[in-house]
């Protein structure tokens, strides 16, 4: 295990607090929280999880940290998952490990959104790690074609795609919402603000992984500490 994505879990637990429902993000980082949470829980910490993905809701489970349904919570208090990437402006490139939908949709229900990561994932521009874009298979050739005319419209230096494959290496990779994964090799995209309303615009879009305005706190792990960071409103 990393002992910077370690340490920077650990620094997300200062934002918890008894009687919270939580978004439980997606990923390795992610997973070392949800271990963390556990031990809190054992303590007598009253705190429930909503997961972003299936391998997350398995990890809360085998944690024993308590599982509500999206459709069940009233309120959401805060969302603690890992990113790809990070900018100064918190903007986040989401869905390495393809479950950026339902990230997105749980952050955006959360009162707030602590981002854990190690420096590794903070960079000046976003766009060299590839973007994920969650498509429905329907018409895919068609949603991918609007797709490169997005990133070329909004400047992007490199307008590859490629569709991610599972594992296996047997066909496209399937999100817990059924849909396929196309990574954008963007390279460095100048403008995320623009870049994720051209691609919000096409119906066959599910969701992008330029996660925007959602992260207020950023937390960065090093070998022997961890920063947090907060977006200071203007
Ligand atoms: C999952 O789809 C992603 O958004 C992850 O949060 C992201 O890839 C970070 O993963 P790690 O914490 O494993 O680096």
């Amino acid at each position: 295990m990393s002992q910077a994505k370690h340490n920077a879990a650990h620094a997300a637990m200062e934002l918890v607090e008894d009687g919270m429902t939580l978004g439980l993000g997606s990923g390795s980082t992610a997973e070392i929280f949800i271990e963390l949470l556990s031990k809190q829980i054992t303590q007598g910490v009253k705190l429930r999880g909503v997961p972003t993905s299936e391998a997350t809701a398995a990890c809360a489970r085998k944690h024993g940290v308590p599982l509500i349904e999206p459709d069940k919570v009233d309120q959401i208090h805060l969302t603690v998952d890992g990113a790809d990437e990070v900018d100064p402006q918190f903007n986040l490139i989401k869905g390495g490990g393809a479950c950026l939908l339902r990230e997105k949709i749980i952050a955006h229900a959360s009162d707030r959104m602590a981002v854990i990561v190690d420096a590794s994932k903070m960079k000046k521009d976003l766009g060299a790690f590839p973007l994920p874009v969650e498509i429905d298979p329907f018409g895919m050739a068609l949603t991918a074609e609007k797709i490169l005319l997005a990133l070329q419209e909004s400047k992007c230096a490199g307008t590859d795609t490629s569709l991610r494959q599972n594992k296996a290496g047997t066909g496209p990779l399937i999100t817990d919402g059924g849909h396929y994964i196309l990574d954008c090799h963007c390279e460095k995209i100048p403008d995320p603000v623009q870049t994720a309303h051209l691609l919000s615009q096409i119906p066959g879009v599910m969701e992008h992984g330029l996660f925007i305005g959602l992260a207020s706190v950023i937390i960065v792990g090093a070998d022997d500490h961890a920063k947090i960071m907060e977006l200071k409103s203007a």
